[in-house]
C-alpha cells in the first residue's frame, strides 16, 4: 500500500455494532513499536477519510484488559489521525442514567491495575496536562449533534475505567458512587491518555447498557449486547454527523499538549 492510501484524517474507536463503518471498506493493520494493530477499516464518509478500530477486535475477541491501547492509538497516529471519535458501554452509577441512555463523559477516574498507560516510559519526562480529559470541540458537537437525534443524553459524566474482565462488586460500585463517578466501563482508559499524550483530540459517546452491580440485582453480557443492538444505529448517525461538521480547524487545546509537558519544554 502507498502512504498516500494510508492517511486518514479522523479515527472512531468503537465495539461490534457499527458495520456502516465496515462496509466497503478497505482493511489494514498496521505494525507499531507497540505491537501489530487489530484490523483497521478506511472508509470515505462525507468526503472525509475515517478509519474505523474496534477495539475489541472483529469477532469481539479482545477482552478490555488484554486490549493493545498503545499499538492501537499509535496505529491510528501513524495513519496521521488527528481526531478521535470513540464508543464504550457502561453500566450507570447514577441513579439518574439510565439503560439506553447515552453519555458524553467530561471528566475520567482510572482505576485500571496493569495497562500500559504511557508512551513516555523514558527521556524526556513528560507530564501531559489532562485538566480537560476530552477535547472539548469534540464534545461540543457530539452532545449537540446526540441531543438533535435522541431525547435521552445525558450531557455530562464522570466515567470510572476499572480492569475487568469482571464486573465490579456492589461494594465498588458504591465507593464509586460516593466518589463522584456517574457510569462505569473497562476500556476508557488508558485510551483516553494515550491520545492526549500524541497531541491528538479525544472524546467519546457512551452507551448505557444496564445499572451497575449492586444497583440492579445482576449483571449479564446479555443485556449489554439488547441495548448495543437497540442503540447502535443512532449511535452511528451521531459519529457520521459529527464527522460531516467537524470543522477541519482544531479549537482546542489538545493539538498542544506537548507544549507546556516537558522539564526545559523539549
Ligand atoms: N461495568 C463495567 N463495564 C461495563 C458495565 C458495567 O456495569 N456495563 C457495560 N460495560
Amino acid at each position: 500500500m502507498r502512504n498516500s492510501e494510508k492517511k486518514a484524517e479522523i479515527a472512531i474507536i468503537g465495539g461490534t455494532g457499527l458495520e456502516e463503518f465496515v462496509k466497503d471498506a478497505e482493511t489494514i493493520r498496521l505494525g507499531t513499536p507497540y505491537g501489530v494493530s487489530p484490523q483497521i477499516f478506511t472508509t470515505m464518509l462525507h468526503g472525509r477519510k475515517v478509519a474505523f478500530l474496534p477495539r475489541h477486535g472483529v469477532h469481539h475477541a479482545i477482552p478490555p484488559h488484554k486490549i493493545n491501547f498503545r499499538a492501537n492509538i499509535y496505529a491510528l497516529y501513524s495513519l496521521g489521525v488527528k481526531r478521535i471519535l470513540a464508543t464504550n458501554a457502561v453500566g450507570a452509577i447514577n441513579p439518574k442514567f439510565k439503560p439506553a441512555d447515552l453519555a458524553v463523559p467530561h471528566d475520567l477516574i482510572d482505576f485500571t491495575k496493569f495497562r500500559k498507560h504511557t508512551f513516555y516510559d523514558d527521556a524526556p519526562v513528560t507530564h501531559i496536562d489532562f485538566s480537560q480529559p476530552y477535547c472539548p470541540q469534540i464534545r461540543h458537537l457530539l452532545i449537540e449533534n446526540a441531543k438533535k437525534l435522541y431525547p435521552h443524553v445525558q450531557t455530562r459524566a464522570v466515567i470510572v475505567c476499572t480492569e475487568g474482565p469482571r464486573f465490579e462488586t456492589p461494594a465498588e460500585i458504591e465507593m464509586f458512587r460516593r466518589l463522584g463517578c456517574d457510569v462505569v466501563g473497562m476500556t476508557s482508559s488508558p485510551e483516553a491518555v494515550l491520545a492526549r499524550e500524541l497531541e491528538m483530540c479525544y472524546a467519546t459517546i457512551c452507551y448505557v447498557s444496564n445499572m451497575a452491580a449492586g444497583i440492579q440485582k445482576e449483571l449479564s453480557t446479555k443485556e449489554v449486547h439488547t441495548i448495543a443492538e437497540q442503540v447502535m444505529p443512532i449511535l452511528q448517525k451521531i459519529l457520521i454527523e459529527t464527522v460531516r461538521v467537524l470543522p477541519q480547524k482544531r479549537d482546542c487545546p489538545c493539538a498542544k499538549a506537548l507544549t507546556q509537558a516537558r522539564f526545559g519544554n523539549k
